[in-house]
């Protein structure tokens, strides 16, 4: 299956009241077939009241929302026949086991009898959970919970999938099985949308992030161009036989600097930036110039989190 023309997801202006709280003020979002889009915002920022409005599980009161083309508003049915939808917490149906979980979901999207088992079969195989068949879901890790979640929004083979803090609480080696099985439905075409307020989980996940904050869209970057370590922005760790020199020679080198805390101290070393390459390389230079003892120059944090604490430090 390649990618299909057009926009998996397209979202303009999406605002949405609950009583005096605003949750949504004019939101902006595309999702492209072929990619997976991390949403990204703090607790609160208003993640889950927009992917509950594209899932058509919640009403916008003003703008526009496209699932796969089709105007939630006047063709619901249509979107949601397009879309697969992951909840942020996992449903109660704790007593059945997973194959009569996962056929309660087929009869509901009313798959045919004789396409059921071989599509269920399918689907387990696909999430790794095919030696788990008769097992009960509450017996289930959080991990395979999960997993059985994505096969669950899956069923009805969707061309947009929508999911609420996949990652959130899953350990290490569940994070990268999660991360494999959203890459290889995005590269099978799949318009993929995933929230977080975890950077970390979403760095290898994700092709581009959108970053929202107080229900509006503030930012966006492709992953690829964060990754280009020459053109961006990180913080650095340093070290210093003379801890004390090192501070005050930063100090003076980085004076005049805007933004995030240009120097921290740390124990036996300080953290500046965000600086390019090229600028830790001069200012490394400085540093010896002045005499400053320096045993270590790293990296500290990504790009994408410079991005994230520069949006978070404008709003606060
Ligand atoms: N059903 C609701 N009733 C009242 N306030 C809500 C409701 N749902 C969300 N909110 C409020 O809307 C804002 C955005 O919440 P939410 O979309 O859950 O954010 P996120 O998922 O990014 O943490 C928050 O201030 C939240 O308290
Ligand atoms: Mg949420």
């Amino acid at each position: 299956m390649g990618a299909p023309e057009g926009l998996g997801i397209e979202a303009r202006g999406v605002t949405r009241r609950f009583g005096t709280v605003q949750a949504l003020r004019g939101l902006d979002l595309t999702v492209p077939y072929g990619q997976v889009t991390a949403l990204v915002g703090p607790n609160g920022a208003g993640k889950t009241t927009l992917l509950l409005i594209l899932a058509t599980l919640l009403g916008a009161d003003e703008g526009l929302v496209r699932i796969a083309g089709h105007d939630v508003r006047t063709r619901p049915g249509e979107a949601r026949d397009a879309l697969g939808w992951m909840p942020d917490t996992f449903g109660v149906y704790d007593q059945l086991t997973v194959d009569e979980y996962l056929a309660f979901f087929a009869d509901a999207y009313g798959l045919p009898k004789d396409e059921r088992s071989r599509r269920l079969r399918a689907l387990l195989t696909l999430v790794h959970l095919e030696d788990h068949l008769g097992q009960p879901v509450h017996a289930l890790s959080r991990g395979q919970k999960q997993r059985l979640g994505v096969a669950r929004a899956l069923v009805h083979r969707p061309r947009v999938l929508l999911l609420d803090e996949p990652a959130s609480g899953l350990d290490p080696r569940s994070r990268i099985e999660l991360r494999d099985l959203l890459r290889s439905l995005a590269a099978d075409g799949v318009a993929v949308l995933v929230s977080s307020h975890i950077l970390s989980e979403l760095e290898e996940i994700a092709d581009r992030v959108v970053l929202v904050d107080h229900g509006r869209t503030v930012g966006e970057h492709s992953m690829a161009d964060l990754a280009d370590a020459s053109a961006a922005r990180v913080r650095w760790r340093l070290r210093s036989l003379d801890p004390g020199l090192l501070a005050e020679a930063l100090a003076t080198e980085l004076s005049g600097r805007s933004g995030l805390d240009p120097v921290r101290d740390l124990p036996g070393g300080a953290e500046a930036g965000p600086l390019t390459e090229t600028e830790a390389a001069g200012l490394l230079a400085a540093l010896v110039t002045r005499g400053v003892p320096v045993t270590g120059l790293a990296p500290a944090g990504s790009a994408l989190e410079t991005a994230y604490l520069a949006m978070t430090e404008n709003r606060r």
